[in-house]
Order: C-alpha cells, then structure tokens, then sequence
C-alpha cells in the first residue's frame, strides 16, 4: 500500500505538462469529458485509498517522513501488542482509558490510579520540552514499571488516534494533554492553539467517529474565570473575561467541547482544576521553583494586588484531583452516537475541582520555609499583567454533589509530601539512578 501511495507525484504541478499534452491530443468534448471521468474516477478511488489505509503496522514511519510529527515512532506488532496488553481491563466493569499527556503531572496520577484499581490504560504523550522531558520519561518509566505503556505521540496526529482506537475499543477518554502556563503564552502562543484547540479538535473528531464512541472528561481550567470579581468561583459565573491567551484557549475548549456534544452526541466532562500541587509536579509552578530557588539560595519573587493586597490561590493537592478524575470516569454517561451518528442527547458537565481554601502565596512560601528548614530570600514586586489573577476560591458544591467529590488535604500536609517527593527525586536524579 504504501508504495503505491509513494508512486504518487507529491507536487501537483507535475500533473500539469501531461494534462495539456492529453488535452491537446483529445481534441474532441466528448474526449475530453472522459478524460475528466476517469481522472475524478482515478482521484476519488486514490482518495478511497488514502483515508481507508491506516499506516500499515510492518511500516511504520518510512511513508510519514514528510510530516511535521514524523519523529515519534508507533506501529508494528510489536507496538500494538504491547498496546492491547496494557490496555486489558482486570476488574469486573472495569474501563478501557486512553489518557493523553500520560506522562504529564496530573495524566501520570491518574494513570497510575486507574490501573491499580484494575481499569486498562493507555497514555498518550509528545514528551515536548516545554519543561524537563526528563521529569516526563521518569514518570513514563515508573508507569511502565506498573503496566501502563504510555506511546510516544501527539494528539495532533490523526493517524496515530484512529490506528489506537483500531486497536483497542476504548470506553472512556482522559483527555489531560495541553500546552500549559499562563505566562509562557506570551512568548509561543502558537503553542497553545496547537495543542488546546488544534489538538483537541483532532481528538474530538477521532472520537466521535469511532464505534463505539468512547465517553471524555477533560481538564479545562479554573483560569476561564478571568477577571471574575464575584468568589467563590461556581460553574455558573461568567467565564467571557479571560486573562490570558491559555485561559482562553481553554474556554474556547469548553465551547467547543460543546459543539461535540451537540451534534454528534458524545458524553463530555469538563474539569477546572484549581492550581494542583504535588511529589512529581510541574517545574514550571511557583511551589515547584520557589522549593528549589529556596534551597539554592536564590531569591524569590512573590508578586502582590494593587494596595499590596495579597495574591491567592486555591491550592489543590494532586490526590483530590485524582479522585475527581476517577469520579468523573465512574459517572460519565455513554456517548449516544455511532460512527460520527447522534441518535440522542448526551451528556455534557463542567465541574470545579478546588480545594475551596484559597492560601496567600506569602504565606505558601512560609510553609516552604518551614519544611524546608531554611528562610527565604522573598523579593516582593507588584503583579505584572501578564495573565495571573489575583486570587481564585472554588465552590465546588456541584462536584461534591455529582461526583461526591470531597479534598482532603491541606496545603501544608500536601506541601510536606511534595518537599519530601523532591528532596528524594534531586538526590536520585544527580546520582543518576534507575526508576
Ligand atoms: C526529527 O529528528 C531529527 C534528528 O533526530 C531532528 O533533527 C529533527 O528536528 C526532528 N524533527 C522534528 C519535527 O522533531
Ligand atoms: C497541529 O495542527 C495544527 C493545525 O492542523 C498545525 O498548524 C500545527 O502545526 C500542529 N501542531 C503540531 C505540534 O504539529
Ligand atoms: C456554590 O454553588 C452553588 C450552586 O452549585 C450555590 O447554590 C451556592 O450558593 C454557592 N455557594 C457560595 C458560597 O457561593
């Protein structure tokens, strides 16, 4: 197949010289509307071909070379076995999850959590470098280690997603992949079309074409709150105000989510997570860097409101995030299409997952200097405008509701597993040891 499709002149001007010669030679109408039969004829059976193939399994990236995200490589026997394995559920009624940003925080958690509990699992990640990738493939290592294969790729490629749902009838998508950071939108925005509109049509195209329709919950974020005044933030309020390029790529994802829903039935969750925190976090998170900037000695900025009024956020702890992400599973409805086919209402959520207790980030770095035991060199500047809020509080009483979504965890017990998770992972990462 692929050989046949690699026969095929990749530039169409090299159509043009035979095309005159033949128009030229057929002089007569009649001729030339065969002439235009056959070649829609030989076009659409060329089209047929090219959306029925998926990349064969014994050649994988050969007849990809000429694409943007030609470097990951999947397909094969092998490959696909290793993706049926990891995707076999162990309990009774348990799902078949396919995680994208697997190898990410929070994709990572959760993967981890579905499988101990018996579900199958298959993570999906770019491992870009939007921070260290060595943080990614360390948590990819310690997932393999507990049977879940996270494959290398983007949700971008729709070839790599249809070949995965070919492989395996996934129930449920965790759909966890996205650019993140609020203030790096500034320097790549394009990043974030990609990734959270771009990506996640993609994604959302593959699903509702695949049979059967898996159900998705997906992590919008508490960012879409923009400039809202009114706290604590309900799923009500108005979220037409964002602050920064991310926070309105992801409204844009909740609008779109939406579409989805509507016209092709798929049941959809929508999550805004509340600043999670926790051992295997983001590097790119104040907690995260102001932890290693603290032990390095190097100052740190805490940025205040006007009126040195103080910056907040409502800390989540990564495990109270898990079991929102769980709950949110165990309570999506099945999609009610097939095949790209409505044939009803599905159900569409958009829950808060907050720790409902917003903390002074001040006051963060004073919990940071206690578990740490050294004091802070703290540089206090005015808040750039540069997307950051001033302060977000969850009302999570929907999710408490629906999903019996209840956190646990204080920042300061939260922060004290961090610290402990980081101080061990530094020690570790110098000496070079394995996962
Ligand atoms: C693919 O890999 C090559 C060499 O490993 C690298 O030079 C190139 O930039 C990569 N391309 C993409 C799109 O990542
Ligand atoms: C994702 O898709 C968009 C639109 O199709 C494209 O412009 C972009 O380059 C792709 N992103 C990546 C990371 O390849
Ligand atoms: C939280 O949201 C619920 C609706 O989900 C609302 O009834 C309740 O009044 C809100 N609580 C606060 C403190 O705003």
């Amino acid at each position: 197949m692929s050989q046949h499709m690699d026969n095929i002149p990749s530039t169409p001007g090299k159509f043009k010289s035979d095309k005159y010669h033949y128009i030229h030679r057929f002089r007569s109408h009649s001729s030339l509307a065969k002439l235009i039969l056959w070649s829609l004829f030989f076009f659409s059976v060329i089209c047929f071909f090219f959306l029925l193939s998926p990349t064969s399994p014994t050649s994988p990236p050969a007849d990809r070379s000429r694409r943007v995200l030609a470097n990951y490589t999947w397909g094969g026997p092998e490959w696909e076995k290793k993706v049926r394995q990891s995707a076999r559920v162990r309990s009774d009624h348990g799902h078949t999850v396919l995680v994208t940003g697997g190898a990410g925080f929070v994709g990572s958690h959760v993967s981890a959590a579905l499988k101990r509990r018996g579900d199958g699992v298959i993570g999906l990640d770019n491992f870009n470098n939007y921070y260290d990738p060595e943080l990614k493939r360390h948590r990819r290592d310690l997932l393999e280690r507990a049977g879940v294969f996270v494959v290398e790729g983007d949700i971008n490629d729709s070839e790599l997603l249809r070949k995965l749902f070919d492989v395996v009838a996934f129930t449920h998508v965790m759909h966890l992949a996205a650019q993140a950071g609020v203030r790096y939108a500034m320097q790549n925005p394009k990043s974030y079309v990609n990734s959270n509109i771009a990506g996640l049509v993609n994604l959302l195209e593959v699903c509702k074409s695949a049979d059967p329709q898996p159900a998705i919950v997906w992590a919008s974020s508490s960012s879409v709150y923009g400039l809202n005044s009114k706290v604590p933030f309900s799923e009500k309020d108005r979220t037409d105000r964002p602050a920064s390029l991310y926070a309105a790529t992801k409204k844009a994802g909740e609008a779109i989510a939406h579409t989805y829903n509507h016209i092709y039935g798929l049941s959809i969750t929508g999550l805004r997570f509340f600043t999670v925190y926790g051992p295997w976090g983001r590097p790119d998170m104040a907690y995260f860097f102001f932890t290693r900037d603290i032990l390095t000695g190097k100052p740190i900025t805490i940025f205040e409101g006007p009126d040195h009024g103080s910056v907040a956020r409502d800390f989540t702890y990564i495990d109270d995030i898990v079991k929102g992400c769980l709950a949110s599973l165990d309570t999506a409805k099945k999609s009610t299409g097939t095949g790209g086919k409505k044939k009803g209402a599905a159900q569409f959520r958009i829950f808060n997952l907050g720790n409902t207790s917003p903390v002074d980030v001040s006051k963060l770095v004073s919990i940071l200097e206690k578990l740490l035991k050294v004091k802070a060199k703290r540089r206090v500047l005015p808040m750039p405008r540069n997307g950051d809020v001033q302060y977000t509080h969850a009302n999570i009483s929907l999710a408490q509701r629906e999903l019996g979504y209840k956190p646990t965890t204080d920042l300061e017990s939260g922060l004290k597993k961090f610290v402990r998770w980081y101080i061990t992972y530094q020690s570790k990462s110098k000496k070079k040891s394995s996962w």
